[in-house]
């Protein structure tokens, strides 16, 4: 038989989040209860978070190296050289930092990825989700490039030389762009002085605001329901039956759970391949092999393909495309709307990217 206490409606029962959470923190959290799709429980819908999760890394460790990192050609390098070897767990942060920041560009990469080609870019207003996920996309490989630049390590210092002389290509501001990077013909303590203002001042809050309006985007606009008719009708039944997937707790719990494995394995890397000391920058000898940082071989790859000038030309009008993609996906499926002609290009294009890397990296 059961007792009045027992018999208390299951509904009242406190919810997850209530035992995890004192009541008033759990009532203003309960503001970030969006109701999800259940598609959302796939796991790697949870790409999109990962980048955050890994910029969170970079910010808290990139503001204990600026302890003692100098922003000078005298200096820099020998900064660098001082945290790696003699300031107590320097190495630790310095190459949780350069491990982490692998990481958000290996997953900015794939949660752009999943969105082309699940189309999650299609649907009301989400041409805006994507074109500022793009920027985010292109401020995280220049926020990484800068970062690569301040080691003032031989081919950190040859990379921005090359940056540079590629900047100058471009049409009519190109050689402003080149001398507004070096200051001058030369790289030298302005350009390093560049670099570090660009890396600490200037990426990260454009970074934090960009995130901002995404999530935003994301939320105004609501979540792409992979699949067919079909599929959203079965979305829409389980919805009937059980109610919407909740952002809070239970996206959020899982999240967390998928950001402590990986900030383990961010970790373990840091103490299986801690960052290293090369040679100093030396503008007097050029290395046999110059080469920039993986997520930039296709891009490398691609301006060996044709003279300077065209290729750079052509670059922009590609960044222009993928930047326009909804509108230019929109175009494509007027023109034939029973063949899935961008999901197919962008497919290709995704492959033709990972070629070229691959190609690049063991020339
Ligand atoms: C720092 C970089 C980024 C962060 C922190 C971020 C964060 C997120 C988050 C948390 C979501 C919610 C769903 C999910 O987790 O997949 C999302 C969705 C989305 N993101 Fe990003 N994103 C970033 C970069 C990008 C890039 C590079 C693109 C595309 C070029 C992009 C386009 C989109 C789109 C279209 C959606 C809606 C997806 C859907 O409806 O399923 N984002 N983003």
């Amino acid at each position: 038989m059961s007792t009045e206490h027992e018999a208390t409606p299951s509904h009242s029962q406190p919810k997850l989040s209530e035992h995890v959470l004192p009541g008033g923190l759990f009532g203003r959290l309960s503001a970030l209860d969006e109701p999800l799709p259940h598609s959302m429980k796939r796991w790697f819908w949870c790409w999109g978070s990962l980048p955050g999760f890994f910029f969170m890394i970079q910010v808290t460790t990139g503001i204990m190296l600026a302890f003692f990192y100098k922003p000078a050609v005298e200096t820099a390098f020998e900064s660098v050289r001082y945290i790696t070897e003699e300031v107590r767990y320097g190495w630790f942060i310095r190459s949780i930092h350069m491990w982490s920041a692998q990481m958000m560009i290996i997953f900015v990469f794939l949660h752009a990825t999943r969105v082309l080609i699940t189309g999650a870019y299609r649907g009301k207003g989400r041409w805006l989700t994507w074109m500022v996920g793009f920027s985010l996309l292109v401020s995280t490989l220049m926020f990484a490039f800068t970062g690569y630049t301040l080691i003032y390590e031989q081919l950190s210092y040859w990379g921005v030389t090359v940056a540079a002389n590629i900047n100058s290509y471009v049409p009519i501001v190109g050689p402003y762009l080149a001398d507004f990077i070096r200051y001058g013909t030369e790289v030298g303590d302005i350009t390093v002085s560049r670099m570090f203002a660009f890396h600490v001042f200037i990426f990260p809050p454009a970074l934090c605001g960009l995130i901002g309006i995404h999530i935003f985007c994301v939320r105004k606009f609501g979540v792409h329901i992979p699949g067919n008719e079909n599929d959203i009708s079965i979305e829409q039944q389980i919805q009937k039956q059980k109610g919407p997937y909740h952002f809070f707790p239970q996206h959020a719990l899982a999240e967390l759970v998928v950001f402590l494995y990986l900030g383990l394995v961010t970790i373990l890397l840091a103490i299986a391949f801690p960052a290293q000391m090369h040679d100093p920058a030396n503008p007097l000898v050029t290395p046999e092999h110059i080469k920039p940082e993986w997520y930039f071989y296709a891009t490398f790859r691609w301006l060996k393909l044709f003279p300077a000038q065209i290729g750079i030309i052509l670059l922009g009008g590609l960044v222009g495309v993928i930047f326009c993609w909804p509108f230019v996906d929109r175009f494509l499926r007027k023109l034939s709307p029973k063949v899935e002609i961008g999901l197919w290009a962008s497919s290709a294009a995704i492959l033709v990217i990972l070629i070229m890397t691959v190609i690049e990296a063991i020339a």
